[in-house]
């Protein structure tokens, strides 16, 4: 892979996918993301993985997708372009995944970072949707992500206007879960990653499923899908060695099964 590079072993169970494209700020182009999607689905089949971090670099997470690549395209080339799937790819990873953000998390760069399931920000993060300055509007999943995360009046400022937020601002208004200090954001990342991963990894497969369900369907949908998730983590042999640990006043030892 050029654009994407894959780091295990630096703590049990968890992977660090780091976005390196450096000299265009991580800019978003079609082989990026789709190398980005491949390693993330790997990921999602190895067993000795449990929690994804995504980052970038010190400079950029990602300011956008690539506009050199963008300019010239039609309106049917775009609804073709072969990003599309990608994205799709990446949506669908059933494992947590963190960013782990500094400096620009732009256009697609943000819609990239809030397609993760937690976001920890370094305090040099800047947070946007400048697509309408280029006469377009966020085109993978920013009107509806930032709008769900952050509520109607505030994703209409970003995105009708373009601004950048301070990952402060990005804070307090929801839209990531903690601001660290500057250069601090892996370590805050892989100290969170850290404490899902002593989890019964199902149990948390499952837990991030029903969650994500809240965005896909009416409450009682979602409720019924929670049930069955629920009710099937008791196939597992997690659930009885969590509970019986319980009882046993002992710590458990999980393994995904
Ligand atoms: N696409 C392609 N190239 C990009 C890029 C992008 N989104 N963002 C930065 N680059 C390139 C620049 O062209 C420049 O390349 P050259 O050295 O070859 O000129 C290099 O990265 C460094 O960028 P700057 O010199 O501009 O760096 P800066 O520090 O002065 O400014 C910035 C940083 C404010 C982030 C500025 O680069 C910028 O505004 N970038 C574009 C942000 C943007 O509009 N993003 C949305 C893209 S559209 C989108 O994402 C659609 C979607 O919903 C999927």
């Amino acid at each position: 892979m050029e654009f994407v590079i894959v780091h295990k072993g630096i703590k049990p169970y968890i992977a660090l996918v780091e976005l390196n494209r450096p000299g265009e700020l991580n800019a978003l182009n079609a082989q990026l993301v789709a190398e980005l999607a491949t390693a993330l689905q790997e990921l999602d089949q190895d067993e000795a993985i449990r929690v994804i971090i995504l980052t970038g670099n010190n400079k950029a997470f990602a300011a956008g997708a690539d506009i050199k690549e963008m300019v010239d395209k039609n309106a049917v080339e775009m609804l073709q372009y072969k990003q599309k799937d990608s994205w799709s790819q990446i949506r669908k990873i059933r494992k947590p995944t963190i960013a782990a953000v500094s400096g620009y998390c732009l256009g697609g760069g943000c819609e990239l970072a809030m397609t993760c399931d937690m976001i920890i920000a370094a305090e040099n993060a800047q947070f946007g949707q400048p697509e309408i300055k280029l006469g377009i509007i966020p085109g993978a999943g920013g009107t509806q992500r930032l709008t769900r995360a952050i509520g109607k009046a505030k994703a209409m400022e970003l995105i009708l206007t373009g601004r950048f937020i301070s990952a402060r601002e990005a804070e307090s208004w929801g839209l990531i879960n903690r601001v660290v200090p500057a250069g601090m954001h892996l370590e805050e990342a892989l100290r969170l990653a850290g404490l899902i991963t002593q989890q019964a990894p199902l149990a948390v497969q499952f837990a991030k499923d029903s969650i994500n369900q809240t965005f896909e369907t009416y409450l009682e949908e979602g409720l019924d899908a929670e049930r069955k998730n629920a009710s099937l983590l008791f196939a597992t042999e997690d659930q009885k060695e969590g509970m019986r640990a319980f009882i046993e006043k002992r710590k458990p030892v999980f393994k995904g099964k």
